[in-house]
């Protein structure tokens, strides 16, 4: 009993002596931040060493920092990837290192034998499930949409947009009238949704705006509250991610709903590390959070409240 005492001791300590790198993408939005805290809080927990390191939004910069970690011989490797395409070399580098690569709340084009799980939500269903309040919301009623897109090239961008589209095929009365990029943050949102109030001869020609993340959200209610349009009212807003401000904006009446993605991908991304490092357990490719819907109706004060101290 000694013995096996003392070997689960030492087993345990072995298994939170870990030293984990985290290419982060950057700080583009609130979700993100609330994302590295999260996985800082959930290392620290766990006893984990955590490499972090932030990518300033450039892909280079996290292929420099993934060979860096390979170079350190770091245990495993935590990767939220900017964009979609262009990953297979340095994978493979990790690959032959033996150093699992766990993908956070993106995904790559590079074959799943190149990475041991990715933790993350259904990107597409995101974008129905937002598509389909609208749907829902406007009935029979003509409804001009202006689209918000994330990041061009990252697969919450692609996914959300084939999503929504999805949703609104067949309901010939909603359509997408025009679509840019605001890169994720807030004052792309607010730019971008400037320019599409010019273009559309202000807020009257536009029934609602579907944005890819609730930071272009926010960014693009106060453009249009600048130019004397009523968010929430003249032109409904769907976006995405259930960040704290969301919920203000929907207890204010200026927002109309948004499709909850947790911030905490390091969690399930840790325990299926700590499995696979434990006894070789092989996870599931793809281990998915959850995507549900809130609005108005669902006392956004107190998922205010709920969220607001989580580092967002
Ligand atoms: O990959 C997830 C997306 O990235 C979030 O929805 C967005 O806020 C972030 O920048």
């Amino acid at each position: 009993t000694l013995l096996a005492t003392a070997a689960v001791v030492t087993l345990s300590t072995a298994a939170q002596a870990q030293t984990i790198g985290f290419s982060q993408i950057g700080s583009e939005s609130g979700w993100r931040a609330a994302e590295t805290t999260l996985t800082r809080q959930q290392a620290e927990e766990r006893g984990i060493t955590l490499q972090f390191s932030d990518a300033q939004q450039r892909q280079e910069n996290q292929i420099a920092a993934i060979r860096s970690f390979i170079a350190q011989g770091v245990d495993a490797i935590l990767l939220a990837p900017v964009v979609a395409t262009g990953w297979d070399s340095v994978l493979e580098e990790a690959k032959e290192a033996e150093i699992p690569v766990v993908l956070l709340d993106r995904q790559v084009d590079s074959s799943e034998d190149l990475y041991l799980t990715a933790v993350g939500s259904d990107l597409v269903h995101e974008g129905e499930v937002a598509g389909q309040w609208l749907v829902d919301t406007v009935g029979e009623d003509e409804c001009r949409v202006v689209e918000l897109q994330g990041t061009t090239g990252s697969s919450p961008a692609i996914d959300r947009k084939t999503g929504f589209e999805n949703a609104i095929e067949g309901h010939d009365n909603i359509e997408i009238v025009r679509s840019q990029t605001g890169d994720f943050t807030r004052t792309g949102g607010k730019e971008v949704m400037e320019s599409f109030l010019q273009a559309e001869g202000g807020g009257e020609n536009i029934c609602a705006l579907y944005a890819h993340n609730d930071d272009m959200a926010i960014g693009a209610i106060q453009a249009m509250k600048e130019a004397g349009v009523n968010p929430g009212e003249d032109v409904l807003v769907v976006s995405i991610d259930a960040v704290p401000d969301i919920f203000q904006a929907m207890a204010n009446g200026d927002a109309n709903a948004t499709v909850e993605l947790t911030p905490n991908m390091a969690g399930p991304a840790f325990d299926a590390l700590e499995a696979y490092m434990a006894d070789g357990t092989e996870p599931e490719k793809f281990i998915q959070t959850e995507s549900k819907l809130y609005t108005q109706d669902d006392n956004p004060e107190a998922e205010y409240e709920a969220r607001k101290d989580l580092g967002y």
